[in-house]
């Protein structure tokens, strides 16, 4: 029976038919979608920390809304994503927990520390571009939970993208000191930004299994080559220069030729030992701690209005 049963999920997924979580589905498949729907999830709580920084110091009211609207949408986009994991049979409490032992992982970039204003503004165009380049095909992911919610979340990252953009096109437009922090931003970020989209294919242990489960619908080297040449042009307009000496258009294979990232680096940011990551994680394991009084104020409400509808 397991065999046809396999044989079924194979033909759906081969057939781009989406899998819903009361189909069977092999052990693997649900693994793997687990882990990286948390770390995904995680990815969104943690990074509300680096911008939220920036909220009580925003130059003006009006990038203050943007900026609260944007960091609430990452909540959001959390609990979209600890929504979906939960279809897969774990629990949001337990994930938590995971993320605050270091037991599950989140994205290397948010291990970056926030140093001036135009850091949020560096942030809407390069990482959550780079979130939108990974994102956008995981709308067609094989899982229907996952590939839904990434629907809605890629409409707000496109908000989020542009709200970074006109940041930085506003002060590139400004004074010598604000061009330089923009400049000075972009070095920082940019290869970071890089590094968001995993290891180089060939390291990355991964990838081909959930290629052919249709998890993922393109390699990491993939999308970071379309990041690449989607940003230089960007980069032209805005008049800065990205950190990268070997940048260069490459008119034989149609895209831009780029330099290796330092992945000893990437290696030690998710091993914990990134610039922020001990904050991050203690910043997080207090809200958790803190927030304890309303998750049992929660179950006791919840407790006494069961009681009343027995009474
Ligand atoms: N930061 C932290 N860990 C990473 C990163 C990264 N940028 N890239 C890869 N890894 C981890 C993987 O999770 C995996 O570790 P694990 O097996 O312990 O889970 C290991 O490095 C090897 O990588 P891959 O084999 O390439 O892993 P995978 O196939 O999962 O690809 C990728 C990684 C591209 C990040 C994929 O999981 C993905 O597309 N995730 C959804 C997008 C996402 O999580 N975005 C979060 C940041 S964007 C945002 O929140 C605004």
């Amino acid at each position: 029976a397991e065999q046809g049963l396999e044989e079924y999920f194979e033909s759906r997924v081969a057939g781009e038919q989406r899998i819903e979580p009361r189909d069977w589905m092999p052990e693997g498949y649900r693994r793997t979608l687990v882990r990286q729907v948390a770390q995904h999830a995680h990815s969104e709580i943690i990074g509300m920390q680096p911008e939220g920084d920036w909220l009580t110091r925003a130059p003006s009211l009006r990038r203050k809304a943007i900026l609260l609207a944007k960091v609430q949408d990452e909540a959001g986009h959390g609990l979209y994503l600890y929504a979906a994991a939960e279809t897969l049979g774990v629990d949001r409490a337990d994930l938590t927990e995971r993320l605050i032992e270091g037991r599950q992982k989140y994205s290397s970039i948010f291990n970056y520390p926030t140093l001036s204003f135009a850091d949020v503004g560096v942030i809407g165009w390069l990482v959550d571009g780079a979130a939108i380049c990974n994102q956008v095909p995981l709308c067609r992911s094989s899982f229907g939970p996952y590939a839904r919610a990434m629907v809605r979340i890629c409409k707000e990252e496109s908000f989020h993208q542009r709200q970074g953009y006109e940041l930085l096109l506003r002060m590139m437009a400004g004074t010598e000191a604000q061009r330089a922090a923009v400049q000075d931003a972009v070095e920082r970020w940019w290869w970071p930004s890089l590094m968001m989209f995993g290891p180089p294919d060939a390291d990355s242990p991964n990838t081909r299994q959930s290629m052919a489960w249709r998890i993922k619908r393109d390699t990491n080297d993939e999308l970071r080559q379309r990041f690449v040449d989607m940003s230089v042009p960007q980069a032209d307009r805005l008049g800065v220069t990205l950190p990268d000496p070997d940048l260069r258009w490459n008119a034989e294979r149609g895209h831009y030729d780029f330099g290796e990232p330092d992945w000893a680096e990437f290696k030690r940011v998710i091993g914990g030992g990134g610039p922020c990551n001990a904050e991050r994680i203690a910043r997080r394991r207090a809200a958790h701690e803190n927030g304890a009084w309303v998750r049992e104020a929660a179950a006791a409400y919840a407790a006494k209005r069961a009681a009343e509808r027995e009474a």
